[in-house]
């Protein structure tokens, strides 16, 4: 990182020119909603709620100092009208196409644009049935070489770099839920995973080839889902050594965002908890590909592990010890992308006395998803543009999976990842932390806060 100091702030080149936003599953659900939406914006034709780099504020120095600009006027991230979006499918349908078989918006909202809809136009994936098995693709690259798949990539990456005249971009995964896969020796440096590569090693996924095109070509690549991609050394390595940020995995949406607000404020309230009971049905593509055992798994231990983190079982064993956690997706046709999460919260409290909580999200997936890809697109280009590499552990926000560093665990509490991001903003732009202590408005004994001189 170009850091001065923690006062002064790091050299962040200016976000001159247009940014790509490279879309493995350009065709899915959240990347069209995104990208309607992202353009319905841009012609002042609706709002960008949700996402914290167009509506939210920081604040900056002392509470009487009435400092709070808004975070897109403070960081200089790129503007939403320099995003060009491109990307790969293994289906063929544009953009226009894929929104209706989305059926997220309404045709008020996919009709205006449909011009701009239709000219978005996949680039052929890469693809192995072996991977999603509840999808058959049939637009998709035909070599047999995992290492050719990565260089075709890799034209496709700088064909549409020159194309559109880009003076950067940032790849992020949204595409389908993998099967489920550990960590292996084949992930442990990146001699090893580009040794496996170059052998069609039946264990390197899809979404691995494109991190790998991305990384190679010094692109920042994010991911959106649970899959296990970057979360290895092997590329956290290669990030580093080519200067490219990452950040993942699997947005951090619907259940699991309310479990994330929720479970830290029982446990700040010393109140133990005896069972949680979560279950969804959805009725998307994502629910498809969910429904085969292997793709649930992944996503499954993505949705698990929060709790654990979070109640630290371990510190607090009277409280959470034995708890009970279970988490279950069901396909549902019917509702689309219209999920409906249920949790079943059973607490005790003084002297043990149990009490429920239940609650019934009635969400809508990619509405809640699209936001938080805007968000970090324009962070994590950021990030690239402040010479920071490797795992972005400031982004934890976004995440129901936040990669951290070996040897440290994953903070899931949403009110602390929130903290973390924008002093993460605060000390890139030579701003004070803000640690919320407080005393030290009361501490110096002046009368006048203005004077206090703290
Ligand atoms: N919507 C949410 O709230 C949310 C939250 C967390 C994670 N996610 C994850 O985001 C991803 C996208 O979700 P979605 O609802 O848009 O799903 P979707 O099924 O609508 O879209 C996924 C797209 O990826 C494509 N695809 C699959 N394999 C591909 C490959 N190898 N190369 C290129 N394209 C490929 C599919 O054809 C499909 O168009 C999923 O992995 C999902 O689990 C979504």
């Amino acid at each position: 990182m170009k850091e001065k100091s923690l006062k002064i702030g790091v050299e962040i080149d200016p976000p001159t020119g247009k940014l790509g936003v490279l879309i493995p599953g350009i065709g899915g659900a959240v990347s069209t909603t995104l990208i309607a939406g992202t353009e319905l914006v841009r012609r002042g034709l609706a709002e960008p709620v949700g996402s914290l780099t167009q509506l939210g504020t920081i604040r900056l120095g002392k509470r009487f100092e009435n400092r709070s600009p808004l975070i897109k006027d403070f960081v200089p991230i790129a503007k939403i009208e320099d995003l060009v979006f491109g990307g790969w499918d293994i289906y063929e349908a544009n953009g226009y196409e894929a929104s209706l078989y989305a059926r997220v918006l309404n045709r008020e909202h996919i009709d205006p644009i449909k011009d701009y809809l239709s000219s978005i136009k996949p680039m052929q994936g890469v693809f192995d049935r072996k991977f999603v098995k509840n999808l058959d693709g049939t637009y998709v690259k035909s070599t047999p070489s995992l290492r050719e798949r990565v260089e075709l990539l890799k034209e496709d990456i700088a064909g549409f770099k020159s194309r559109n005249g880009l003076s950067r971009c940032v790849m992020i995964w949204c595409g389908s839920t993998e099967i489920h896969q550990k960590p292996d020796r084949i992930h442990e440096s990146l001699e090893a995973l580009r040794e496996a590569i170059d052998k069609n090693d039946p264990r390197i996924a899809p979404s691995m080839l494109y991190a790998l095109a991305a990384l190679e070509s010094g692109i920042p690549f994010i991911n959106g889902a649970p899959n296990l991609t970057i979360d290895v050394p092997a590329m956290v390595e290669l990030a580093n050594t080519r200067g490219v940020p990452v950040a993942g995995k699997d947005f951090k949406t619907g259940q699991t965002l309310m479990k994330t607000i929720l479970a830290p404020g029982l446990k700040s309230r010393m109140l133990g908890l005896e069972g949680w009971y979560s279950t969804n049905i959805l009725g998307n593509r994502d629910g498809l590909v969910l429904d085969d055992a292997d793709s649930f798994k992944t996503k499954e231990e993505s949705k698990l592990s929060v709790l654990e983190y979070i109640l630290q079982p371990h510190l607090y064993p009277t409280l959470y010890k034995n708890y009970y956690h279970k988490v279950t997706i069901n396909y549902y046709p019917p509702r689309g992308d219209n999920k409906e999460g249920w949790d079943c919260i059973d607490i005790f409290g003084w002297l043990g006395y149990p009490m429920q909580i239940k609650v019934d999200f009635l969400c809508r997936d990619s509405i809640l998803a699209a936001p938080l890809i805007l968000d970090l697109v324009l962070f994590t280009d950021l990030a690239k543009r402040a010479g920071m590499s490797g795992i972005q552990e400031w982004l934890s926000f976004y995440f129901k999976s936040p990669m951290v560093k070996e040897n440290l665990y994953p903070e899931h509490d949403l009110s602390i990842q929130s903290m973390k991001l924008k002093n993460t903003l605060r000390y890139l732009m030579g701003e004070e932390q803000i640690t919320h202590f407080g005393l030290d408005y009361y501490m110096s004994g002046e009368q006048d806060p203005a004077k206090s001189g703290l």
